[in-house]
C-alpha cells in the first residue's frame, strides 16, 4: 500500500478534494506536527497557529501533562458507556463542579450536543419547575449566534450560509438583536419563555464583545423573568478572555454553563453542562445520554486539561498577553494602515476588522501572506480576522507574532 506520509502537500489536499465532503474552505496548508503554540506543515516549515483551533488549543498543542494523561488512560480503560460506573467519572465531577462552582455536570462530546443538552435541559425545567404549558415551551436566542451544525442549532442561526436549504426548522425559537437589553426585556414579557440562550463574547460572528454591564442585566432580567441564563463559553471559556468564563469578567453566574473545545486541550471531544441540582435534576435515567459522554479516557483527559490552565495561570497569561496585542495593533496599524477599520477582543481572543466588503478578498489574501510569512489564522464572516493564539504564548513569542501580523498587514 502507498506510504500517505511521504506524499507531497498538494497530493494530500487533492486527496481530501477528491473523496472528502467540500464542507470546508481550508487555508492551502497541510499540517503535520503541532507543539505549544507552533504547528509545522508536511515540509516542515513552522508556524505560529493564531487560530488554536478555534480556541480548542488553549494549552498549546501536545500538552505534556494532558499527552501523559491520555496515553497512560488509553492504555487502561477507553469507554464503558454509562451502562456501568468507571472509576474515572466521579472524581472528574468533582473536580469540574467545585471548580466552576455548580452543584452538577452532564458530560457530552462537542460543543453543539452541549448547546443541545442545555435546551432539553432547560425546556423540562421549565416544564416541571416553572410550570410552562406541554409543547410551549420558549428560548430566545441572540441574532449572530453560532453553537454549531445541527438542525436544532442551524434552527437558531441568522447565518444564511448555514440555515439555508436545510429545513423545516426546530420550532420554539425566538431570536433577538445582541447586545439589546430592550429586545431581551420585551421577549420575556412571554410567559412560556424558559431559557435565553447567549455567547458572552459572540467568536464565530467576528468575536462581538457586547457593552460592559450587559451581562449583569441579562443575569437581573433572567432572574426577574424566572428564565434560565444559559451561557454558550464553548469558545470563550477556559480562560481564552483572560478570565476562568467570560461571564466572570462581570461577576455573573448563569444558570447553565456550556464549556467544550479546550475542555481537552483539543485531544478529544469533550464538552460539559454545568448546573444547579433544581435543573439537573429534572433529567431522569432513559431521558439523555452518550455512549461516549463520560467515557474515562475524556475524564482523565478533561480533568488534566484543566490542571494546565489553573497550574500554569493561563487565564492571566491570557489578560495580559491579551492587552499587549490590541495595544501593539492599535499603535501600530489603526489610522496607520488603510486595511485596518478595527482591533477587538478580550484576553486572547481577538479580532481586526479588515476595511473592506465581507464579500472582499482582501481579509483572505491576508491570511495567505500571513501563513508565507510563518503565522496561521483564518477570517471569519468575509472581512474579520481572528487571531486567537494558544494561551500558553509569552511575550517573546508575541512580539514575534506581531511583527510578522503588522508587517504583513503594512506590506500589502
Ligand atoms: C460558541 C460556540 N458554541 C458551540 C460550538 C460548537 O462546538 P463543536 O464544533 O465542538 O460542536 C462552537 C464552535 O465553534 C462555538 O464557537
Amino acid at each position: 500500500m502507498e506510504q500517505i506520509t511521504q506524499l507531497s502537500a498538494a497530493q494530500l489536499m487533492q486527496l481530501e478534494a477528491d473523496h472528502g465532503a467540500h464542507n470546508y474552505h481550508p487555508l492551502p496548508v497541510v499540517l503535520s506536527k503541532g507543539q505549544g503554540v507552533y504547528v509545522w506543515d508536511v515540509d516542515g516549515k513552522q508556524y505560529f497557529d493564531f487560530l488554536s483551533a478555534y480556541s480548542a488549543v488553549n494549552q498549546g498543542h501536545c500538552h505534556p501533562h494532558i499527552i501523559q494523561a491520555l496515553t497512560s488512560q488509553a492504555q487502561t480503560l477507553t469507554l464503558t458507556s454509562r451502562a456501568f460506573y468507571n472509576d474515572k467519572l466521579g472524581p472528574y465531577e468533582q473536580f469540574i463542579t467545585r471548580l466552576f462552582g455548580y452543584d452538577r455536570v452532564l458530560p457530552m462530546n462537542t460543543g453543539v450536543e452541549g448547546g443541545e443538552t442545555a435546551i432539553k435541559l432547560c425546556r423540562k425545567w421549565g416544564y416541571e419547575i416553572k410550570g410552562i404549558p406541554e409543547n410551549q415551551a420558549r428560548i430566545i436566542f441572540a441574532g449572530g449566534n453560532f453553537w454549531g451544525r445541527t438542525l436544532a442549532a442551524i434552527s437558531s442561526s441568522t447565518d444564511p450560509e448555514s440555515k439555508v436549504g436545510f429545513g423545516p426548522y426546530m420550532p420554539g425559537y425566538d431570536i433577538i438583536p445582541y447586545n439589546d437589553i430592550t429586545a431581551l426585556e420585551k421577549a420575556l414579557q412571554d410567559p412560556n419563555v424558559a431559557g435565553f440562550m447567549v455567547e458572552p463574547i459572540q467568536g464565530e460572528a467576528g468575536v462581538v464583545v457586547p457593552d460592559e454591564g450587559y451581562l449583569t442585566r441579562v443575569r437581573e432580567l433572567c432572574s426577574q423573568h424566572r428564565v434560565l441564563f444559559i451561557a454558550d463559553e464553548v469558545q470563550t471559556g477556559i480562560a481564552r478572555t483572560g478570565k476562568m468564563t467570560c461571564c466572570d469578567h462581570e461577576n455573573v453566574k448563569p444558570d447553565i454553563l456550556i464549556l467544550g473545545k479546550a475542555l481537552s486541550g483539543g485531544v478529544l471531544p469533550v464538552s460539559a453542562i454545568l448546573t444547579s441540582d433544581e435543573v439537573m435534576l429534572c433529567i431522569k435515567p432513559g431521558q439523555h445520554g452518550s455512549t461516549f459522554g463520560g467515557n474515562p479516557l475524556a475524564c482523565a483527559v478533561a480533568q488534566a486539561a484543566l490542571e494546565v490552565v489553573v497550574n500554569e495561570n493561563l487565564a492571566e497569561n491570557a489578560r495580559i498577553m491579551g492587552e499587549m496585542f490590541r495595544q501593539e495593533i492599535r499603535d501600530n496599524l489603526i489610522g496607520k494602515s488603510p486595511l485596518v477599520a478595527e482591533v477587538r477582543g478580550k484576553g486572547l481572543l481577538n479580532a481586526i476588522v479588515i476595511n473592506d466588503t465581507p464579500d472582499s478578498k482582501t481579509a483572505w489574501n491576508i491570511c495567505l501572506k500571513l501563513a508565507e510569512n510563518g503565522l496561521l489564522a483564518k477570517p471569519t464572516h468575509g472581512n474579520i480576522i481572528r487571531f486567537a493564539p494558544p494561551l500558553v504564548i509569552n511575550k517573546e513569542q508575541l512580539r514575534e507574532s506581531l511583527a510578522i501580523i503588522i508587517n504583513t498587514i503594512k506590506g500589502m
